[in-house]
């Protein structure tokens, strides 16, 4: 704030001499003589020349109040600072901080989200959007721009949550691949491509799938991002997967190095679980829902009385979780081999198999997959995504509330979160405790910008088996 200060002054005294110019003009208007003419438009050269100068490192204020420095062609938001609390005293677990959040939660209802549908409505500028939300233009250290990542964002209509995400985890040297949901709205759909002609490493996914939980929809959406990425860019090194609602709790600088001691592993999650069978023995079909769901037309995976074939390729079935972090070579490999493709067609009347498709090719050694691992790996020790199951949750205690089994975290969850190793959490919803994520975002920004050394003794110890 000082630095603009600063700069407001010494911009205020270049146009106040140019005012002086223009009035000096008037008077002398009947005493004219060339040389004044002269004199007066090197003035305004000068000053014009000077002012073209500053705007390198300006620093500009916007109409969202978000202060941004720009020196040379990197933007950083520096003020991603919460101004309604104390967030590391949120992240100290300080009780009355936690009173004040909610009492603040109580008078704002409503928050001040930026609105991509809104801001991409009508004519914009990319360079200004890009600034004002403070991407970077340039990576931040050699090591990330020689260890680029790739993701995929799936969302239904979460669109400014998913703006939120992208800016969270942009990197000029990553790859991005939305998929948004055949459902979403055309507003959300014209927001979305607009913002991605933004940016030479953004895409909207061509094909848009209708998506429905619980069924083969949401693997075949990560596979046709995974399979656009890989023609996209040839260089990224890991693939990860998320979902709008998530935040990450590591920087792209964290992300690098913790992938780096993996060389070529899979973080995936893959255990034999008392569900598999309940889930594979008998043939699925989607039929209207018989509990009462939000939408009367709603349909679900039900279980007939029809069993089902064995497994192909004699895979021996594990459960996971729908995220992971995949290598270049497995990505590969699950995109393209004829194991996968047979086992994507099998699974698709199965129930949730989402769950059950990446560790399940993972783990299956006589496949030979690229990065593969046998070991069991569950919640506890796959550090892929904080998130509590409210019926696996033994003893963990969820700050927030539980919806639909899952944990919605709050503020009380805050000083865990900030200490995990997990690389992002889910989940978060906007009118919730929503200083909670506004926190996490301060201490992300903080993170990337100062570079503390990491501790990356855990994710040694623990590297898939
Ligand atoms: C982030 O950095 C700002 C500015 O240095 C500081 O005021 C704030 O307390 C930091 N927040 C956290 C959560 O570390
Ligand atoms: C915010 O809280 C932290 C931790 O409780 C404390 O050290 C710091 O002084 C507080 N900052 C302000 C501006 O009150």
């Amino acid at each position: 704030m000082q630095a603009y200060r600063l700069l407001s002054v010494r911009w205020n005294m270049a146009t106040t001499s140019l005012r002086n110019v223009v009035v000096r003009l008037k008077v002398t208007r009947r005493l004219a003589h060339w040389r004044l003419y002269l004199l007066a438009a090197a003035t305004i050269s000068v000053c014009l020349w000077l002012r073209l100068m500053r705007i390198n490192d300006v620093t500009i204020v916007d109409d969202d109040d978000v202060a941004l420095r720009a020196s040379g062609s990197f933007y950083v938001a520096e003020r991603r600072v919460v101004s309604a609390i104390n967030c590391s005293a949120l992240f100290a677990g300080k009780k009355s901080e936690i009173s004040k959040a909610l009492e603040y939660d109580k008078s704002h209802s409503e928050g001040r989200d930026f609105d991509v549908v809104r801001y991409f409505a009508g004519p914009h500028d990319c360079d200004r959007f890009r600034s004002r939300r403070g991407y970077p233009s340039r990576p931040l250290s050699d090591e990330e721009n020689l260890f680029p990542l790739a993701f995929s964002i799936l969302l239904l209509s979460q669109v400014n949550e998913a703006e939120r995400l992208l800016r969270a985890i942009y990197m000029p040297q990553n790859s991005y691949c939305i998929h948004v949901d055949k459902k979403a709205s055309p507003d959300i759909q014209h927001a979305l491509m607009a913002l991605a002609r933004c940016f030479d490493n953004v895409f909207v996914t061509a094909e848009q799938l209708d998506i429905i939980y619980g069924t083969i929809t949401l693997v075949t959406a990560e596979l046709n991002c995974m399979r656009d990425l890989l023609h996209f860019n040839k260089d990224w090194k890991y693939f990860i997967n998320l979902a709008s609602e998530e935040f990450p709790l590591k920087t792209n600088r964290e992300l690098v190095k913790i992938l780096k001691l993996y060389d070529g592993l899979n973080e995936i999650q893959q255990v034999n679980h008392v569900h598999i069978a309940k889930h594979t023995k008998y043939k699925h079909a989607l039929l209207p829902c018989d509990r009462d769901t939000e939408s009367p037309s709603a349909v679900c995976m039900t279980k007939t009385d029809q069993l089902k074939s064995a497994p192909p390729h004699d895979l021996v079935i594990f459960k996971g979780s729908r995220y992971g972090a995949f290598s270049r070579r497995f990505s590969d490999f699950v995109v393209h081999s004829a194991v996968s493709a047979a086992y994507v067609e099998w699974l698709q009347d199965t129930l949730i198999p989402d769950e059950l498709f990446w560790g399940t090719l993972n783990r299956n050694q006589h496949i030979y997959p690229p990065g593969g691992s046998t070991g069991d790996r569950y919640i506890n020790n796959s550090p892929i995504r904080a998130v509590i199951w409210e019926y696996e949750s033994k003893g963990v205690k969820c700050g927030g509330k539980f919806v639909r089994e899952v944990c919605v975290f709050g503020y009380a969850d805050l000083p865990i979160l900030y200490m995990t190793p997990y690389f992002f959490a889910n989940k978060f919803y906007k009118n919730f405790q929503r200083l909670a994520l506004d926190c996490l975002e301060e201490l992300h920004v903080n993170r990337t910008l100062h570079l503390e050394p990491i501790d990356t003794e855990y994710y040694l110890r623990n590297l898939p088996k």
